[in-house]
């Protein structure tokens, strides 16, 4: 996973990223940075490693695509199978996700006293070249899920750590206390 092996497209935007992540302190000034990157990278499907794309008929998959050796980012593609979803989860970090073939649907929300998740308006469609941000500042916990259901839909992610060995949450729809979960990735032994 070295920055020279990776397709021209993902290697512009690591470079991107790495001198946003060493230039601005200011979490409001990097995520638009990053978000225009993100824009760039997503805006053509044509560089994804097929290795990287494909579905498995159980769990969605996260495969790292690169993570920075000082562990200030990472970059990850996520690939649903139909009708998969994730739970309702946080990142503890911040994170750009840019939708780059089929559709995702996003529902935000906010955490009750007692642990009740509270959903925050409509889910949010992401269409192919479409880019959101989570983050505990802006907002941190969602459920995702594939919009489609007779096809696989790809987002890449990137998040401001190495993503898959951060401690984050899941959160019961019926609240309670939220459970720890470490999510590792598809194509790395823990
Ligand atoms: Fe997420």
């Amino acid at each position: 996973m070295r920055l020279t092996d990776l397709p021209a497209s993902l290697r512009r935007f690591v470079t991107e990223v790495t001198t946003w992540v060493e230039t601005e302190r200011d979490e409001s000034e990097l995520l638009p940075r990053v978000g225009e990157s993100m824009r760039m990278l997503v805006a053509k499907d044509d560089w994804l490693d097929p290795a990287f794309a494909k579905p498995h008929p159980q769990y969605y998959q996260q495969y790292l695509l690169y993570a920075d050796p000082d562990d200030r980012f990472s970059v990850v593609s996520f690939v649903w199978g139909p009708g998969q979803h994730t739970p309702i989860h946080d990142h503890t970090v911040w994170g750009v996700i840019g939708m780059l073939r089929g559709a995702e649907l996003a529902q935000n929300y906010e955490i009750a006293a007692d642990g009740t998740p509270i959903p925050l308006s409509e889910e949010i469609e992401l269409l192919p070249g479409d880019v959101e941000f989570v983050s505990p500042t802006i907002g941190d916990v969602h459920r995702v899920r594939n919009a489609l259901d007779d096809r696989a839909s790809i987002s890449i992610h990137t998040y401001g750590a190495n993503i898959g060995k951060v401690k984050r949450h899941v959160f019961a729809p019926q609240g309670g206390a939220p459970k720890e979960f470490v999510s590792g990735y598809a194509n790395v032994d823990r």
